[in-house]
């Protein structure tokens, strides 16, 4: 994508500097068609180092100063996640199209109302899923709708490493929403039902190891593995298709996908001695860009913006996150019972 740098740049504030705001707030200020004039966060001491490295951009401590500029387009909200559903309503009840980091909110209640407000006020609404971005992401959703794998059967994803443990949230929280915006925008449907199991070894009501179970509506199924007390450090999502089976490893820098020629093969007219048959075929590597998908991110929620269109990962895609992320705390807390997304939030 290539921004038009010929119209006026977008403005844009970021809210929330500490850790990850930064480089959000640096891919802003070197796109062409943006321009960063506001950081805010709390603290003074962060502002003092954002102020240093971006010259250009006023900074303060209140979020209305920058909701008060009438001539910002845009905020970005990287704070932490319990206050993105208050400050992402501020941000949207001022009129400016907004980005919420992941996940949009803690409750699919909360989603929803962000998701109406910006439909109520004519703004973009996008969320930080950055792995939707990801040039290797985008082939494999290629593949699958290009049909070259088949009907999917399942989508499968494995995040595990050793830390970083949090005692505020589980590692569902932590490190789940990236694989569930994922798995949500491979199997292109809105999840129906979940369930979710898990163990809290090291802290009492933290799980550290969860392992949660997506259905869809035409039967697909997305499953979810992440913990963050493994030996391994492994970053993998598999597609099991019925012609053929795609891995998306992201621990691997020459190898990000993996397509297999291998599927199962089921007799069409079921005999007696007719068996399902295993199908072993080549190996394929894929060339996938080198492209970083923060800047690809960014790019489209600047031309987004622009264009007001609506982006990829919009309001209605983080809301069905956080479904997925409340149904599966829900069923955790509940013996891993199997709950549905619809129930969240009727009544
Ligand atoms: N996309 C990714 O790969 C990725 C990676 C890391 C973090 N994140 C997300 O980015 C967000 C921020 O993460 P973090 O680790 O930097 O969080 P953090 O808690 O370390 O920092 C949050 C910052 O927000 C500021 N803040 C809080 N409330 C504020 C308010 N009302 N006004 C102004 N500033 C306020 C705090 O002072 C703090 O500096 C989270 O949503 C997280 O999930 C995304």
């Amino acid at each position: 994508m290539v921004t038009d740098v010929s119209r006026d740049p977008v403005r844009i504030g970021v809210v929330g500097l500490n850790y990850w705001g930064p480089n959000l707030a640096r891919n802003v200020d070197r796109l062409p068609g943006a321009e960063l004039t506001w950081c805010c966060d709390l603290d003074d001491k962060i502002l003092a180092r954002m102020g240093a490295q971006f010259p250009d951009a006023r900074t303060t401590t209140e979020l209305d100063d920058v909701l008060a500029d009438d001539s910002v387009d845009a905020v970005i909200v990287a704070t932490s996640v319990p206050t993105h559903y208050l400050l992402g309503k501020r941000v949207l009840e001022a009129g400016k199209h907004a980005f919420i980091e992941k996940p949009m909110a803690v409750t699919a209640r909360d989603a929803e109302d962000l998701v109406r407000t910006a439909e109520a006020q004519g703004r973009q609404l996008m969320v930080g899923h950055l792995l939707e971005y990801h040039p290797a992401v985008r082939k494999m959703k290629q593949l699958l709708d290009d049909g070259e794998l088949g009907r999917i059967f399942y989508v499968y994803s494995n995040r595990l490493n050793l830390g970083k443990v949090r005692p505020d949230e589980n590692a569902l929280w932590s490190l789940g929403p990236h694989d569930i915006s994922v798995i949500n925008y491979l199997t292109g449907e809105e999840p129906e039902e979940v369930s979710a199991r898990g163990e809290c070894y090291l802290q009492q009501g933290v799980e550290d190891v969860v392992f949660g179970y997506i259905k869809y509506p035409s039967g697909m199924t997305g499953h979810l593995q992440v913990s963050w007390l493994d030996p391994h450090k492994t970053r993998k999502i598999t597609v099991v298709g019925s012609d053929k089976m795609a891995v998306f490893d992201d621990m691997d820098a020459d190898r990000k996908i993996t397509i297999y020629d291998k599927s199962a093969v089921v007799p069409q007219y079921q005999s007696y001695g007719e068996y399902v048959t295993l199908r072993f075929g080549d190996i394929h590597i894929p060339h996938i860009a080198n492209d970083e998908p923060l800047k690809l991110e960014v790019e489209h929620f600047v031309e987004c913006v622009r264009d007001n269109r609506s982006p990829l990962s919009d309001g209605r895609d983080g809301l069905n996150v956080v479904r997925v992320l409340e149904a599966m705390e829900r069923s955790l807390r509940d013996g891993g019972r199997p709950v549905r997304t619809a129930d969240l939030t009727a009544g």
